[in-house]
């Protein structure tokens, strides 16, 4: 997927300017590739449990059940991915809490799961898990074989034959988008669970005692397209444009480098949240427009896990950019 889109960024080379150039490499890679993300530790990789049955997620001989503690959520704003329906479930170890010190940016206590799954046209495809270690969080997708009656850990990614085009992320590729923010969760927070479409709100966190108290509600500020537009930046950029990338290692991974800024802050309040996604698209907005029609491989954004093109969501931005 992603070697489609082997995008190099402009470092001076065409005009020569050598030491320029090695000066931007030793700073901050400005010059490598920016889909060259590390690779998954031994260590990592050596935790991932072969099938999907034995991360938790259902119950005992059970594709469908849930295993007791597991909880199902589902944020305001959503990723598109390709069309994929998708269900989404978080288990925390029990006499556990999360960290929301942090409004912006919670930290999940150590043992923490989280799944996603994709399925298309009702059949499930791949089951996305994240589990918080001592050390980091392990990244595995699980593709469903086909007839649904099992998943298995597929870290190198790609296309299988239930999924058509639409390709799975291999381990490392994860951190494209989870690598862009410190707690790593880009949809359980402050920001997606004010007014969750399912499952837990902020306030039902907070009343399950499952937050601690410094846990505040965020809303995007404005009118129904404002809310739909940067609610829609918030959920399908922020994760890569954001203001406070936690630092990387000398591989480029995704990592914009630019002012741009679309997330929606809880810091913020007072009308404010969402102000610098608004200045972000304002400045850039024929730009933005061209970019989301078209997909990852075309060069669009987001530059990686696009194969399709998200017309709702362009038409979304179009409406905001119209409104302005
Ligand atoms: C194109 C960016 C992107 C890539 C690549 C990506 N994710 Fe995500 N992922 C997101 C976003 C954004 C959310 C939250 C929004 C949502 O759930 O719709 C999310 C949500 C999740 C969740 C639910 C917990 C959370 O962080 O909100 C899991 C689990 C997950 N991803 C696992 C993975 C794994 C494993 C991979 C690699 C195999 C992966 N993701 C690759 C963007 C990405
Ligand atoms: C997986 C990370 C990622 C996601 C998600 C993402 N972008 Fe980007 N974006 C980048 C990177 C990296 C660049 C820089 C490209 C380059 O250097 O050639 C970029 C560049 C851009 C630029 C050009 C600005 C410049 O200085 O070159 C715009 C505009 C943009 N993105 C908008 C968006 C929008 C709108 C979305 C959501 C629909 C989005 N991006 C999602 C990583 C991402």
């Amino acid at each position: 997927m992603v070697k489609s889109f082997a995008k190099w960024v402009f470092c001076g080379l065409e005009r020569g300017v050598a030491a320029l150039v090695a000066l931007l490499v030793v700073v901050g890679g400005a010059c490598a590739p920016i889909d060259q993300c590390p690779p998954v530790s031994d260590v990592m990789l050596s935790r991932i449990r072969p099938t999907l049955a034995e991360t938790g997620l259902f119950a005992p001989g059970s594709t469908d059940a849930l295993a007791p503690g597991v909880r199902a959520y589902r944020p305001r704003y959503e990723l598109w991915s390709d069309g994929a329906s998708k269900r989404r479930w978080i288990w925390l170890p029990p006499g556990t809490r999360i960290d929301a010190t942090d409004v912006d940016s919670w930290q999940f206590p150590v043992g923490t799961r989280l799944w996603k799954e994709f399925s298309f046209a009702g059949r499930r495809v791949e089951t996305r898990y994240m589990e918080r270690f001592g050390d980091g969080w392990l990244f595995i997708s699980y593709a469903w074989n086909n007839d649904g009656t099992s998943a298995a850990a597929l870290p190198l990614g790609g296309t299988t034959p239930t999924s058509g085009t639409h390709s799975i992320p291999s381990a490392h590729q994860c951190l494209g988008c989870h690598g862009g923010r410190a707690s790593r969760v880009l949809g359980f927070s402050a920001m997606q669970l004010t007014d969750a479409r399912d499952g837990p709100t902020v306030r039902q966190l907070i009343d399950a005692g499952l937050l601690a108290p410094e846990a505040r509600e965020v809303r995007v500020d404005g009118d129904a397209v404002t809310r739909d537009a940067l609610g829609y930046l918030h959920a399908n950029c922020s994760h890569c444009h954001n203001q406070s990338r936690p630092p990387s290692g000398p591989e480029r991974c995704f990592n914009p480098q630019n002012e741009i800024d679309f997330f929606t802050s809880a810091r913020d309040t007072g009308g404010a949240a969402s102000l610098a996604a608004v200045r972000s698209f304002a400045a850039r907005r024929d730009e933005i427009l061209d970019l989301v029609g078209r997909t990852s491989a075309q060069g669009g954004m987001p530059p990686l896990a696009k194969a399709q093109v998200d017309s709702e969501g362009v038409a979304i931005l179009r409406a905001f950019a119209a409104a302005q």
